[in-house]
């Protein structure tokens, strides 16, 4: 049998230092991931491009917050009521599988995840799903919600219970009333976030695309609810490959292509900002390398999408024949800041300053307490908190009724109106409280780093000799140069030593390699995708010039030693490309 991409890749990316189960010599552990060093930067490299793009570009600020937070926090986001996948277990192994994913992977629906329990447990009975590790027939086993979050108990005893956060985003919500005054009350704004997030994942699989602990980076956008307005222009003609929910509903979908302007003057993405970003975040997948033919955004179908989101869509990469979800784009309205204002003592709302006060006619009630609070003895100021949210909210019925009748622990009463002092004043109003909006485009960096690197993939024959090659773009790579001297003799290993040396006071990510055939530490390279092999040889030592080899074409040039660094970062910064050398 043909090893797949995905199994050769994660073969590299174990031997070459890119990323391996964790704590393997003790038998690993499912779902965890430990980067080595190649990984880690290039990891670094991607996570300092989105800084680069959604905080420096975008003017947002990034912000650090605990991976644990107390329980009271995950009660108001609705985690620890909703945040659950589906679960099977199997009574003759007792794997606990997926129920969602067993369904996907063995027939052809596509989005089980957004069927309700008791629909999936028909389609296991219906196609005789079974075990998929021992082959146990699972028709009549019942699927279950199974929460993902991570408990913990905070100081010694159970008496204060955490969460390892499953998504980066609460850290930010919860510090909204700090954020808020920062921002000194001014929308939109930003904040961002890279940081680890955690889910018990019922069945994690496909090395790092489904595991317990990963790396967001999510931007909260903090908009106006009507007022603010996405800088279109800069992504207009931004083309998108869109799957929406409606195509994906018929037999014979299709995926449309259109412009960023387009898609939102079809009203094909409802959200304007998530339009908005939709078109920066493409451009951004194709700087860091993923590859545009493999690469799309689906929307999610109705009871696909998490509690907290009005639309969300998925930009996706094609991964070994499947769709990836790699980041998701979700208009979360005001769900979180008024699920945080309810929960806690604080006001989440931000205070708009009008430019000028407006004058508006306001209905209110001034009670004669003197009289309520004997006719009414104990139940006297509920009466009056429930007279006060009629008046504000439907001020007209103190003027149709002369009594209005109010039940309290199944009591009737009836109060007059001509005790409430009911009026309609006029007032003036300097501004209003409101609670901003929220656009969320949350990056998963895991994803994303296997994404680039099955994207860049590739085997091919130099010199009759069979080779891998990860063609990093140049930001991306773990380093941007290696060098070598053809022979450790003859002053050539001095040196070559020397010139890595000063790459790297330079602040040039270089390798250094002196062991082996040149051919064989050529291959070292490209398997971890360094763009540039430098040289040392015998004419380095008479002339001062080396041979430059670029990874991609194999092809070699000589480089006066005076603009090796000069020349790198031309072609580590795309200003020129190795045939124009
Ligand atoms: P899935 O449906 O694949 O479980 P999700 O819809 O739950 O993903 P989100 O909640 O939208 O994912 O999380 C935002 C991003 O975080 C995802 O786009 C993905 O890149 C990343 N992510 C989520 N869960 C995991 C995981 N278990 N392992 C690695 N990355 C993850
Ligand atoms: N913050 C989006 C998510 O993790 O689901």
């Amino acid at each position: 049998m043909t090893e797949s991409t995905s199994e050769k890749l994660v073969e590299v990316a174990k031997r070459r230092g890119f990323f391996s189960q964790t704590a393997e010599s003790y038998g690993g552990v499912a779902g965890f991931y430990t980067f080595g060093p190649e990984g880690a930067e290039l990891k670094r490299n991607i996570e300092n491009l989105w800084r680069d793009r959604f905080n420096t570009k975008e003017g947002h600020r990034e912000i650090e917050a605990p991976t644990i937070m107390p329980e009271p926090v995950f009660e108001a986001s609705g985690h620890l009521e909703t945040f659950d996948d589906m679960i099977i277990e199997c009574p003759e192994c007792q794997s606990s599988i997926r129920a969602d994913h067993l369904v996907e992977d063995n027939t052809n629906i596509e989005e089980a995840e957004s069927f309700p329990t008791d629909k999936v447990e028909q389609i296991i009975e219906d196609e005789d799903l079974v075990c998929s590790s021992c082959g146990f027939e699972l028709s009549g086993i019942d699927v279950n919600d199974f929460n993902l979050m991570f408990e913990t108990n905070i100081g010694p005893g159970d008496s204060n219970p955490g969460y390892l956060r499953p998504e980066t985003a609460q850290g930010i919500f919860a510090e909204f009333p700090r954020f808020k005054e920062y921002a000194r009350n001014q929308l939109p704004f930003g904040i961002t976030q890279i940081g680890k997030a955690y889910r018990n994942e019922i069945s994690p699989r496909k090395s790092i695309i489904r595991v317990r602990e990963f790396t967001q980076a999510e931007l909260e956008h903090f908009i106006h609810p009507h007022d603010d307005e996405p800088n279109l222009e800069k992504v207009e003609d931004v083309e998108l490959v869109l799957y929406p929910a409606t195509e994906q509903q018929k037999d014979e979908g299709e995926y449309k292509k259109m412009t960023v302007n387009e898609a939102v003057e079809k009203n094909v993405i409802e959200s304007d900002w998530v339009a908005y970003y939709l078109g920066v975040a493409k451009r951004w997948y194709s700087r860091v390398g993923i590859d545009m033919t493999r690469f799309r955004y689906r929307q999610h179908l109705e009871g696909e999408r998490a509690h907290y989101a009005s639309d969300c869509w998925d930009a996706e990469a094609e991964i070994d024949g499947d769709w990836i979800e790699i980041s998701g784009f979700s208009d979360r309205g005001c769900y979180d800041l008024k699920k945080h204002q309810e929960h806690s003592e604080e006001s989440y709302e931000i205070f708009e300053q009008f430019d000028e006060p407006v004058t508006e006619e306001k209905a209110k009630i001034d009670p004669d307490m003197s009289w309520m609070g004997p006719t009414y003895g104990d139940h006297a100021s509920e009466i009056l908190e429930e007279l006060e949210r009629m008046v504000e909210e439907e001020p007209q019925i103190f003027e149709r009724k002369s009594e209005l009748r109010i039940e309290f622990d199944e009591k009737t009463f009836n109060i007059p109106v001509d005790k409430l002092n009911f009026e309609i004043v006029e007032e003036e109003k300097n501004g209003e409280r409101l609670l901003p909006h929220v656009i969320e485009p949350s990056f998963g960096v895991d994803r994303i780093l296997y994404a680039v690197m099955d994207h860049s993939f590739e085997e091919d024959e130099v010199d009759g000799e069979e080779r891998t090659v990860l063609s990093f773009e140049t930001e991306v790579a773990p380093s941007l140069v290696a060098v070598f001297p053809l022979m450790d003799k003859d002053g050539m290993g001095e040196k070559a030593r020397e010139v890595a040396e000063n790459l790297r006071s330079k602040g040039f990510e270089t390798r250094y390699d002196d062991s082996g055939a040149i051919g064989r530490r050529y291959r070292r390279q490209d398997e971890i995708g360094t763009p540039y092999c430098v040289t040392v040889d015998h004419e380095t030592l008479e002339d001062g010039t080396v041979t430059v080899r670029d990874r991609d074409s194999t092809d070699q040039k000589r480089v006066d030693l005076e603009e090796l660094e000069k020349v790198l970062e031309r072609l580590g910064e795309g200003e020129i490309s190795f045939s124009d050398l």
